[in-house]
Parts: structure tokens; C-alpha cells; sequence
């Protein structure tokens, strides 16, 4: 069996996961989300009306819901407490408030744990913003996946609107921008590039060739 680890980080709408799940799929690796589970915690805060700088409530929910990636083999569905949270994790809602989660060590505690035990037994293709410098620091192929902010924006507008949901493209750059902020200057496990880890910046390739890359780095450990 494959046990290969690979760690795909970066800012927000590089591209991460897309191409994630075409290399898991050409390599027979299992696909993580892990921002997926982040959004999770956050669509239940706001659902249970706890206070987004309540840490310890936070932390709570965390430790108690029930997560699960792919369950019963169905591929990249959500579901927590028995719940498909699929597509409510992607709302606007939840998108602004996740970072805000993001930045409280017990919650990322509880997550780490999770995605260490996920990928102790399989093969994984994990994606997000500590994986190769926090999550799986062994990781055999650690990528740093980045855009030009004026790209990532256009390609998220592109998404929307194809989802019947247009946006301003000034806006999207804003909440992008301070997303990354968020993201980056946080405390604890700040997205970083870990020392190791190749960068790519896909600003003008095609997923295709951003996936080839990172698939042929990764052949070179199998
Ligand atoms: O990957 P995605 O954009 O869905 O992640 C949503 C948010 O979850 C990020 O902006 C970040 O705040 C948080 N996150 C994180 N660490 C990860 C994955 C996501 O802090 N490994």
C-alpha cells in the first residue's frame, strides 16, 4: 500500500484543493481537507450562537462534534454529527468567520489530532496552511502553492458566478487579502512556508500542470 504523505499548503484560493484531489487520485492517495474541518467548527459556533472569541467554548465544541471526511467511502462529503454539512461549510458566513476559529490553539489541538490519526494508517494528500510545518512535518513532498491575489480573486469570482452567485471582484480581493492576513499573522501555526517544501506559484499555470509538477515530485519517492 501507498503510505506516501503529501502536504499541499498555501493562502486562500490557490488552488489547494483542486489540484489535491488530482494528485490523490493519480497516485492512489486519500484526499484531506483539513480547511473543511476548520469550517466545520465554525458553521457550528455560528449555528450554536457561541461567541467567536469564546476560547473555551470553542475548544469544547471542538473536542465534542464528530467530523468525518469521505464517510462510508463517499468522497469528499462532510458530515458532522451525523449531519452532511457539505455544501453549508462554503457559505459566505462561515467563510468570513473561520479564521477568527482558526487562530485558538485548543481547536487546532483537537484538529491536528484528527488529521494525525488520519493519515498514521494511509497514504494522504492532506491541504491547508500548517500541514508541512505542523500537521505532517515528515511529510515525504511538502508544496507551498501560491497566486497572485488579483488571480486567486478572479478565479474565485469565476467560481461564484458560475454558481449563480456574482460578486465584486474589489470586494473578494479585500476578504481574500484579510483572510490571509488572518491567517498568516496568527500566534499559533501562522501559514507558512515550511523549510523544505517546494513552492509553485500558479498564477499563469493550468491545474493540469500544476498537478503534473507536484506528481512527478512526488514519483521521485515512490
Ligand atoms: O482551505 P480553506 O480556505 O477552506 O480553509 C478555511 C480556513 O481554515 C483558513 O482560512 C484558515 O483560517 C483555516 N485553516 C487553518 N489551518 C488549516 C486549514 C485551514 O487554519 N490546516
Amino acid at each position: 500500500m501507498n503510505r506516501m504523505k503529501v502536504a499541499i499548503d498555501g493562502p486562500a484560493g490557490a488552488g489547494k484543493s483542486t489540484v489535491a484531489k488530482i494528485v490523490a487520485e493519480r497516485l492512489g492517495l486519500l484526499y484531506i481537507d483539513t480547511g473543511a474541518m476548520y469550517r466545520a467548527v465554525a458553521l457550528k459556533a455560528i449555528q450554536a450562537g457561541i461567541d467567536l472569541s469564546d476560547q473555551e467554548s470553542l475548544t469544547r465544541l471542538a473536542a465534542d462534534l464528530d467530523i468525518r471526511l469521505n464517510p462510508d467511502g463517499r468522497q469528499l462529503r462532510v458530515v458532522v454529527n451525523n449531519q452532511d454539512v457539505t455544501d453549508q461549510i462554503r457559505s459566505q458566513q462561515v467563510t468570513e468567520s473561520v479564521s477568527q476559529i482558526a487562530t485558538i490553539p485548543g481547536v487546532r489541538a483537537q484538529l491536528v489530532k484528527i488529521q494525525r490519526r488520519i493519515a498514521q494508517t494511509q497514504g494522504v494528500v492532506m491541504d491547508g496552511r500548517d500541514i508541512g510545518t505542523q500537521v505532517l512535518p515528515n511529510a515525504e513532498v511538502k508544496i507551498f502553492l501560491t497566486a497572485s491575489l488579483q488571480e486567486r480573486a478572479e478565479r474565485r469570482m469565476q467560481e461564484l458566478a458560475a454558481k449563480g452567485e456574482p460578486v465584486n471582484l474589489e470586494e473578494l480581493k479585500n476578504s481574500i487579502a484579510k483572510r490571509d492576513a488572518r491567517d498568516s499573522q496568527r500566534e499559533f501555526s501562522p501559514l507558512c512556508k515550511a523549510e523544505d517544501a517546494h513552492v509553485i506559484d500558479s498564477t499563469s499555470l493550468s491545474v493540469s500542470q500544476v498537478a503534473e509538477q507536484i506528481v512527478e515530485l512526488c514519483k521521485a519517492h515512490i
